[in-house]
């Protein structure tokens, strides 16, 4: 790939405990923008929120991309935003439809295909570094997935009942986080993330429940991202901004009544 941002270079490994790790040691080294990490096999990923990233030797895309995007903190969101859009729209191209939980799950009809998780550092306002890890359950069957994740989750194999190969679907996915990525760096190029991402916003309009890290929980009706990528969660007149946390839907509306 060339004239790329993203790819400058790619470092590919049999075997690592998280691609994460690797790639943040290069940025903390002065690495420049554009080192792309790639396991075959990843034995200890991670995902939002500490918790462990499941993913199997071929069955499983794990990479992660070292970004130095010229970007305030407080738009930090989009860092997600973008590779969660570039995974959807790389997966529609394969026949996939694809729909996006805030702020970063890639869905199937409404179960996790892959996740995106964006860690960065910062000096002052504007980030210093940003690491976004990808990870897309590609040939991965039911009965390979842990009990504790079979109604939740989904893969490329069960949605198309075929193999894929890992390295095509690398390089589709590379393509597109090129493409998305310079959206990130303009106001215009945010706005056209949000909508393309408002088109495939799956809690658009449901009834949710987020958990905010200060352990807060915010109730109401989620009315899409505003223009820093924050989720809108209405609740009658009142609309709030939660700029992080972790989003549960509720089945029933009723349930907003409880708190
Ligand atoms: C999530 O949904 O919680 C995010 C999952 C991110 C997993 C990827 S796999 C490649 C990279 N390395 C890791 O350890 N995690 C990310």
């Amino acid at each position: 790939m060339t004239n790329s941002l993203i790819v400058r270079k790619i470092l590919r490994f049999k075997s690592l405990e998280s691609t994460q790790d690797v790639a943040i040691d290069y940025a903390k080294k002065g690495e420049k923008e554009g080192l792309v990490v790639f396991a075959e096999k990843q034995t200890k990923g991670r995902g939002r929120l500490g918790r462990n990233w499941f993913a199997l030797p071929f069955k499983s895309l794990t990479f992660s991309v070292l970004l130095r995007p010229p970007i305030s903190l407080e738009l930090s969101p989009f860092l997600s935003l973008f590779p969660a859009l570039a995974c959807a729209q790389a997966l529609e191209k394969l026949g996939i439809k694809c729909s996006l939980k805030w702020p970063n799950d890639i869905l199937i009809e409404g179960k996790k295909a892959g996740g995106i998780l964006t860690e960065m550092e910062s000096r002052g306002a504007f980030i210093e570094w940003a690491v976004v890890g990808v990870g897309i359950n590609v040939n991965i069957e039911r009965e390979d997935f842990p009990k504790e994740l079979r109604e939740t989750a989904t893969s490329l194999y069960i949605a198309l009942g075929k193999n894929l190969d890992i390295h095509n679907i690398f390089e589709i996915i590379l393509k597109e986080l090129n493409e998305k990525y310079p959206l990130c760096l303009s106001e215009e190029g945010r706005k056209k993330l949000r909508e393309l991402y408002d088109e495939r916003d799956f809690l658009k309009e449901k009834f949710v429940e987020v958990g905010l890290a200060n352990g807060d929980v915010v109730k109401g009706v989620a009315e899409g991202i505003n223009e820093k990528g924050f989720l809108r969660v209405r609740r009658g007149d009142k609309i709030t901004i939660v700029p992080a946390g972790d989003v549960f839907i509720l089945k029933n509306k009723n349930l907003l009544k409880e708190a």
